[in-house]
């Protein structure tokens, strides 16, 4: 259904349903990453993730209310997008190259979040919404936190498959 957007009020509206969906996504997403992983200590990571998307799911829910707006989820594809490209690549891999993979699509949806989170905030500050911001502020710094955390132990990942290679 075609829904025209006017204003800049409504185009963060807009963004802020679209943040939902795509956070409800990444902890179905996270679910059964989890269940892919072969590494204990990457299953955990993805666990405590899920408990922090549970947490920004009602965060962005308190936003959407805090502006007087309807908890309605807007249409995400891009996030669509790289789960659909994060599955398709674990059915390929060799199990050995599973967590590999689970790696650098949970990096390529973490930069995704912080882009997302980033532009919220810039709007939600110039409209003078502190309260939003601040839940806002709380999600995109778990992103970040969670971006590095992927960073290292993809670096470490990395480093250990290619000694197997030599
Ligand atoms: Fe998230
Ligand atoms: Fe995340």
């Amino acid at each position: 259904m075609f829904e025209s957007i006017e204003s800049p009020r409504e185009l963060f509206t807009y963004q802020l349903g679209a943040a939902l969906t795509m956070e409800k996504t990444v902890l179905d997403m996270l679910g059964r990453l989890k269940t892919a992983a072969q590494r204990t200590e990457l299953k955990e990571q993805l666990r405590h993730h899920a408990t922090e998307t549970e947490q920004q799911i009602r965060n962005l829910e308190q936003a959407l209310q805090a502006i007087g707006a309807e908890v309605d989820d807007k249409s995400c594809p891009a996030i669509e997008g790289i789960e659909k490209e994060g599955q398709a690549l674990i059915k390929k891999a060799d199990d050995g190259l599973v967590d590999a993979v689970i790696l650098s699509g949970a990096a390529d949806t973490e930069h995704h979040e912080i882009s997302v989170y980033e532009g919220l905030i810039t709007k939600a500050e110039a409209m003078g919404e502190q309260d939003i911001v601040a839940l806002l502020q709380e999600n995109l710094e778990q992103e970040q936190h969670t971006l590095d955390e992927v960073k290292r132990a993809s670096q470490q990942l990395t480093q250990e498959l290619a000694r197997q290679q030599a």
